[in-house]
Order: structure tokens, then sequence, then C-alpha cells
């Protein structure tokens, strides 16, 4: 049985998480921030969560941090959707415990989006200053990565 667990906050790490599960029909599909799932119940799990302001959500690396020592011990695979392509090391360094990128038969970024028009306040203003460092050299993701999702899938069938 697979376990696919996501937290987001603009919908991106949820529809990654919704492509993987129609990629693994079998998977149960739960959003961490609502529910809080038993990997204990599970051969293998992925975990996935959108970045901020360079770290995964609260939920997801609550979820983590709890479960550590039972989910290195299963098959695990870690996506973050975030815009930055270049930061994606340093963002699961910083959020991810190191037994866990250890062990995982995947991790990395399956891209992201920050689409201005669906967000308000401060985070549209992060969402300008983004777009802006495109300009400055910096590698923008501007949709997920189906080749990623699909190469994450695939240690999972
Ligand atoms: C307020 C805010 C802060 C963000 N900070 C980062 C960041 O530090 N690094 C990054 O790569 N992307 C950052 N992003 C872009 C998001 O990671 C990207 O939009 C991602 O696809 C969101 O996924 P989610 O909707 O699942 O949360 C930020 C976006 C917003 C709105």
């Amino acid at each position: 049985m697979i376990l696919i667990a996501y937290a987001s906050k603009s919908g991106v790490a949820k529809e990654a998480a919704e492509i993987l599960s129609k990629l693994l029909p079998s998977a149960d599909l739960v959003d961490l921030a609502k529910e809080t799932p038993q990997p204990e119940s599970y051969d293998a799990i992925i975990v996935g969560s959108g970045v901020r302001i360079g770290a995964i959500s609260k939920a997801a690396r609550a979820f983590l941090d709890t479960h550590k020592a039972i989910l290195s011990s299963k098959k695990l695979a870690i996506f973050i959707a975030n815009s930055f392509a270049d930061s994606t090391n340093e963002v699961l360094e910083a959020s991810i415990p190191r037994e866990l990128r250890e062990s995982a038969v995947w991790i990395g970024s399956v891209g992201g989006k920050l689409d201005a028009a669906n967000l308000r306040g401060l985070d549209k203003v992060i969402a300008k200053a983004a777009s802006k460092a495109v300009k400055e050299g910096q590698r923008l993701h501007e949709e997920l990565n189906h080749t990623a999702l699909e190469e994450l899938a695939s240690h999972f069938r």
C-alpha cells in the first residue's frame, strides 16, 4: 500500500500529488493540513510540499520529524514544489532530516508555479519579486515537471 501525503499553500504541490495518484492508482492521497496519516500502515510513502521563504510547510516538516524513524525504514520519496530552481538543494538540506534525505529512493523538485494573479497581500509582492529575479539570471520554474513526476512514480510501480 502506498501513501501520498502532501502540504500545499496555493495548490501546486497538491496538483503534483494528484498527478502522482493518477500514475499510482492504488495509492491513498492525503492532505497533511486536514489529516494525520499513520505511516506504519503503508509499505511505501511519498511526501510532498510547497516551499515558502526557503522552507517546506510546517505540516510537512512536522510529519517528517514525527515519523522520521518509521519513514527511513520504508520505501520513501520526497518532493518539493518550488519556484527558484537553483535553490532546490539548499531547501532540501535545510528542511529535510538528513537520514530521510539519505534513505529516500527519490528526492527533488517537481517544478512549481508562481501565479501572481491567484495571490494576495505579501504573497503577491513576493511573487512579483520572484518574476524580477528571472531578469537577474535566476532560473525560475514555471510549470510542474512531468518528467520528474513520472520518474518519481516509476520507483513505486
Ligand atoms: C510567499 C511566497 C514565498 C515563496 N518562497 C519561495 C522560496 O523561498 N523558494 C522557492 O523556490 N519558491 C518560493 N515560492 C514559490 C512557491 O514555492 C511555488 O509557487 C510553489 O509552486 C508553491 O507550491 P504550493 O502551492 O504547493 O504551496 C514562494 C511563493 C510564495 C507565494
